[in-house]
């Protein structure tokens, strides 16, 4: 496993290629900040534009030159790419350099690498690694006609697995897959201890540097690393919180997101990225003074797509409103009267009791309770329940049919019961199934005045119990 302290990159030259097709540009500020977070001293930045990206070197043999001169002059020991390259092109370009390069993907890995502090965070970036490589491998590049090794790893406990065969490879990936599935089910444990006590779970998702878990620290008073520096945080964090009106809560703090996140991660992330998929409500942490707040938005939501977590109601949390202008009010509420984004800064705690109202009025306003009948052949939809946190109640009737009580978010009901394909409904044994129940009947149930009362700043017990 990962066990080595890593060295700092050293000094390294940047390059950042603008390409015409949008979906692959990057920004060269990110790379800047990314590479720091390495350990990197950066010595030169180089900026070019093309048309295409040649398949020998990205780049092609005027840039290549230009670099490697750039590379003698500065004593270069890294070249790090803003761009994703081939296996080919990036064993090209270190045979013209004579030093190490590396990707945008391979630099994201190596942070990861770095950070990992947990037994399942080493794993999960060892899992990562690992399928990096043989993705390598499986294109026919073996770890062995490398000159300089290709990433953090080099020198570390990678070392052995960077003399590893195709067969160890894949065998030392099973082997921590077993390991991570262990985890995996002590994590499913805990999940359905709290489903048993109907504990709601609030998880952060956001862009990495977002303020994730600054804000996390300030709500469950803990001390959760945050830094100004990309992915601080790899490891999931879970607080209680007691929150009048709706109870225990269950707090998590989740890795942060990047654009173009490497596949290898968000696979062996999969089950830590899971806390977020199957919460009661996801707070979506934005740095609002970002200059590309728009992007990092998208970014998160297509990790969250890919995870199967677009789904869960989702309150937009835009952070740092002390560096921005012009911020009135903390909430933003929709033409239903809904807040749908709120306006926060966990440096100054400007609208933080506003936050948590929000949080209050997405856990208690849109819950409903209903009794289900599953037979035998319901164990998805009943696992999804117990997942949820929905199961209040379980017995059985006389055929040995499960009867479940159940207290749940209606929104979440309705994509428990779009993922089951209606089972969820056709198991309601109410006659007027509560989450398909007109929007306007709801709010016709809310106080008119509900914006006030709903919204009482005064209203939180900020006692922790964990
Ligand atoms: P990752 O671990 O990379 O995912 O980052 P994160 O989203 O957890 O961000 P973190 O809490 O580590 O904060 C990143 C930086 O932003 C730190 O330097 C914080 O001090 C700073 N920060 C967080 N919230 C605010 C805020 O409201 N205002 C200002 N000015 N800075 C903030």
């Amino acid at each position: 496993m990962l066990e080595k302290e890593f060295e700092p990159l050293g000094p390294t030259l940047l390059v950042h290629v603008e390409l015409p097709r949008a979906e692959s540009r990057e920004d060269l500020e990110e790379l800047y900040r990314l590479a720091q977070s390495a350990g990197a001293q950066i010595v030169e930045a180089i900026v070019c534009k093309r048309e295409f990206v040649d398949p020998k070197t990205f780049i092609g043999k005027g840039k290549v030159l230009e670099i490697q001169s750039a590379v003698n002059a500065t004593e270069a020991a890294v070249v790090i790419f803003n761009s994703s390259l081939s296996p080919a092109q990036e064993r090209n370009l270190e045979r013209e350099f004579k030093v190490r390069v590396m990707d945008r993907i391979a630099l994201i890995l190596d942070i990861f690498a770095r950070r990992a502090r947990t037994y399942e965070g080493k794993l999960q970036v060892e899992l990562a690694l690992l399928r990096y490589e043989q993705a390598r491998l499986v294109r026919g590049w073996t770890h062995l006609e490398r000159q300089k090794g290709g990433f953090g790893l080099r020198g570390g406990p990678g070392e052995t697995q960077i003399e590893l065969d195709r067969r160890a490879l894949k065998e030392r990936i099973a082997a921590i897959k077993e390991d991570l599935e262990i985890v995996s089910k002590r994590r499913t444990q805990n999940r359905q201890k709290r489903a048993k006590n109907a504990v709601p779970l609030v998880s952060f998702v956001g862009y990495t540097n977002a303020g994730k878990s600054t804000l996390f620290n300030l709500l469950t008073d803990s001390q959760v690393y945050a830094a100004d520096q990309l992915f601080a945080t790899l490891d999931p964090t879970l607080r209680t919180l007691n929150i009048k009106n709706v109870g225990k809560v269950v707090f998590a703090d989740t890795v942060g997101f990047i654009r173009h996140l490497p596949h290898e991660l968000v696979a062996a992330f999969k089950s830590t990225l899971e806390e977020s998929a199957l919460a009661t409500l996801q707070l979506h942490i934005i740095d609002a003074s970002d200059p590309r707040v728009n992007e990092n938005i998208e970014a998160v939501d297509a990790v969250l797509k890919q995870i199967g977590a677009y789904d869960v109601p989702r309150l937009l949390v835009f952070n740092k409103a002390d560096l921005v202008e012009d911020v009135s009010d903390a909430i933003v509420y929709d033409s239903d009267n809904r807040p749908i984004r709120v306006n926060v800064s966990a440096k100054t705690k400007f609208g933080i009791d506003e936050l948590l109202s929000c949080i209050s009025y997405y856990l208690t306003s849109n819950v409903c309770y209903f009794t289900v009948k599953l037979s035998a052949a319901d164990g998805k939809l009943r696992s999804l329940l117990y997942a949820s946190c929905a199961v209040e109640q379980e017995s059985y009737d006389e055929e040995g049919n499960a009867i479940l009580e159940l207290k749940l978010n209606k929104e979440e009901a309705r994509r428990i019961d779009k993922q089951t394909l209606g089972k969820l409904t056709q198991a309601c044994l109410d006659e007027k199934v509560p989450y398909l129940e007109d929007e306007e009947d709801n709010d016709s149930n809310r106080d008119s005045s509900s914006k006030d009362t709903d919204f009482n700043f005064d209203i939180f017990d900020y006692s922790k119990d964990l």
